[in-house]
């Protein structure tokens, strides 16, 4: 039950967002029905599964699997190729009165510049995420753990500058690698980062099997869901303190309720993203976290999410 009185609004990038909280590129975002499905929901913007120059089928299943702390990936970016997800965006925006978000995750440089280029001339996007961040191509290292690397691709990017732009990093663990990253990423105009992705390259294992659960690399993955929350507090509390004050954070990893999404704002996110949870619960999760947050803000005598953000006490 939606509280009048306790606002969950949010903005970021010049988007206005009635909620701080929608889903992360990942699950239940690939195709049109999908994303309708999201906008039908109480999310607060719709973000598309990230998308290349061509349609993938990503890796061989089993792909995905999930246990009670959360979950690995190795899904290879399935995808429908960037011009389907451009496409659909002038029907999305008319049906939903919420940003339409594009992820992006080009397997080259030059595949993201195409990329970034024709999507700058849609003016239904709101915004573009650009992955540096999966962990899961064979053969492809992430990008956002090359730093000379980054600094060529904001570059590149640089003066493509009609739709805002945010890159979505993988998660860091030490102060150094935080401080390296803020210090390219202040130079140049991004709008927003998104911390984290999933903790790049962990093992799930099945001990009856004796076997690891998920097929491609090895079992190789992506680990999301309650494993990562305290990393990614830790980058959402990290990026927010070294970030040029005009670059917004979303935070993302380990939300599952209301007292989660209010530990990402309290670290200073702007708003959220879900994944794991989102995998599981479908939909429907969105209302319920949106339920929680504004209960536990009520209980704590908070009108908006501005009388909290970003005040985590640090003594
Ligand atoms: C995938 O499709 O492999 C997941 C995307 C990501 O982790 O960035």
């Amino acid at each position: 039950m939606i509280r009048s009185n306790v606002s969950v609004a949010t903005q970021f990038a010049g988007l206005q967002l009635q909620s701080c909280i929608y889903n992360a590129s990942g699950p239940w975002c690939t195709t049109k029905k999908e994303l309708m499905d999201i906008g039908q929901s109480a999310a607060g913007a719709i973000i598309t599964k990230s998308c290349t120059l061509l349609a993938r089928e990503g890796n061989p299943t089993p792909r995905y699997f999930e246990n009670n702390l959360g979950s690995i990936n190795s899904m290879g970016l399935p995808n429908k190729g960037y011009q389907y997800y451009q496409s659909i965006a002038e029907e999305i925006t008319a049906k939903f009165q919420k940003p339409y978000i594009v992820s992006v995750s080009g397997l080259s440089l030059e595949n993201n510049m195409r990329i970034l280029e024709s999507l700058q001339t849609q003016k239904n996007i709101a915004a573009i995420e650009l992955n540096l961040s999966c962990p899961n191509v064979v053969g492809k290292a992430q990008t956002a753990y090359d730093f000379p690397q980054v600094v060529k691709v904001l570059r590149a990017i640089a003066p493509l500058n009609k739709i805002p732009i945010g890159i979505k990093l993988p998660p860091y663990f030490d102060f150094i690698h935080f401080q390296e990253m803020a210090a390219i990423i202040n130079q140049y105009p991004i709008a927003f980062v998104t911390c984290v992705n999933s903790i790049g390259n962990g093992l799930l294992i099945d001990i009856e099997k004796e076997a690891v659960v998920i097929q491609p690399k090895g079992g190789f993955g992506g680990i999301g869901g309650d494993y990562i929350k305290p990393t990614a507090l830790a980058n959402v509390c990290k990026f927010r303190e070294l970030l040029r004050a005009d670059i917004s954070v979303i935070g993302c990893g380990g939300i599952k309720t209301g007292q989660d999404v209010f530990e990402h704002l309290l670290c200073g996110a702007d708003a959220v993203q879900i994944g794991t949870q989102f995998m599981s619960e479908k939909a429907t999760c969105f209302k319920r976290i949106v339920n929680e947050l504004q209960h536990l803000m009520q209980k704590k005598g908070y009108h908006s999410i501005a009388d909290f953000k970003g005040k985590l006490i640090q003594a």
